[in-house]
């Protein structure tokens, strides 16, 4: 994690956090277990978290999902302060953001912190799960990491391999994109439901209707109005879909690339509009 960490840092900042360096995270990891955790109940129980803030001049800060606009924010911020006065690398995330904000100044520092402590959150565990899921796999299976070898081997022959390798050559790889696929498929990095609001009308799902929110409104002396909103959510995780016969085959719990290469397309969704192995939408 460290070194995804550290990794954010330059592709948000043009500058590595220092992680690897001090070999120490500055306790930056458990912060970011605790508040995750916290996330992944408080998302279902959303009053509960109003009634948490509403308090917590009273009761302090109980909840690790503060961290999220609190410890990582102010990490962010510091680090676009930080940013503002040292050259850079001008293709880096904060500033690309800096340049919108030129055409568009509501875009201001308090934004681009929240989106950048949103990298250092989203980006770094993910991307650390993900990197370690294809190494374990890879390590368990020399014959898939023979054809990887023997892929890197063939593209760095025929000069089609550059140091360090750049994107669009990596992308350009079947079996190493096929490699990821796969390990995204068998550890994907976000265990959690990942929910969708149905829309007004409600929602057909297979066999199952799912009927729309409903929207109470009422008055009170206090408030002209006051609305409250009980959205349904619909959402899948993807530890389940992955893992369902019914799709990926009976070889559903082996690691084997190769269903996702042209030469087999055996259960590969990888171009359905269903599926994608990060969910990125
Ligand atoms: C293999 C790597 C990654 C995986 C598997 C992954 C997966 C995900 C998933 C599943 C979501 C939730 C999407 C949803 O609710 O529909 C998400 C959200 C997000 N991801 Fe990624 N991600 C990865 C890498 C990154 C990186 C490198 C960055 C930034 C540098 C990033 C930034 C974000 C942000 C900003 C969000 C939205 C978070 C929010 O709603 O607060 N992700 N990611």
């Amino acid at each position: 994690l460290p070194l995804l960490l550290d990794v954010i840092g330059a592709i948000s900042f043009s500058r590595p956090f220092g992680f690897i360096e001090a070999g120490d995270d500055g306790g930056i990891f458990k912060r970011m277990q605790n508040s995750l955790s916290s996330i992944s109940w408080l998302m279902y129980v959303d009053w509960f978290y109003s009634l948490h803030q509403r308090l917590m001049p009273v009761i302090g800060n109980w909840l690790a999902a503060n961290d999220r606009n609190g410890h990582f924010f102010n990490f962010a911020r510091q680090e676009i302060t930080a940013r503002k006065d040292r050259a850079g690398d001008t293709k880096d995330m904060a500033s690309q953001l800096f340049a919108v904000q030129h055409t568009k100044p509501e875009l201001d520092d308090t934004n681009i912190a929240f989106m950048m402590a949103s990298n250092v959150l989203a980006g770094s565990d993910t991307t650390s799960t993900s990197a370690r899921a294809v190494i374990y796999l890879l390590l368990k299976s020399p014959r898939c990491l023979q054809r990887l070898f023997n892929e890197i081997e063939e593209r760095k022959s025929d000069g089609r391999l550059s140091y360090p390798v750049k994107f669009q050559e990596a992308e350009s790889w079947p079996y190493l994109q096929a490699v990821m696929y796969e390990a995204m498929r068998l550890y994907p990095a976000v265990g959690r439901n990942l929910d969708r609001d149905v829309p007004a009308g409600g929602l057909q799902i297979g066999d199952h209707w799912v009927p729309e929110g409903v929207s109470l409104s009422f008055h009170c002396s206090c408030t002209s109005k006051v609305m409250i909103l009980f959205q349904t959510m619909v959402g899948s995780t993807a530890w389940a879909i992955h893992r369902i016969p019914e799709i990926w085959g009976p070889d559903v719990e082996d690691f084997r690339p190769e269903r996702w290469l042209d030469e087999e397309k055996v259960g590969d969704l990888s171009e359905s509009d269903l599926y994608d192995p990060i969910q990125h939408r």
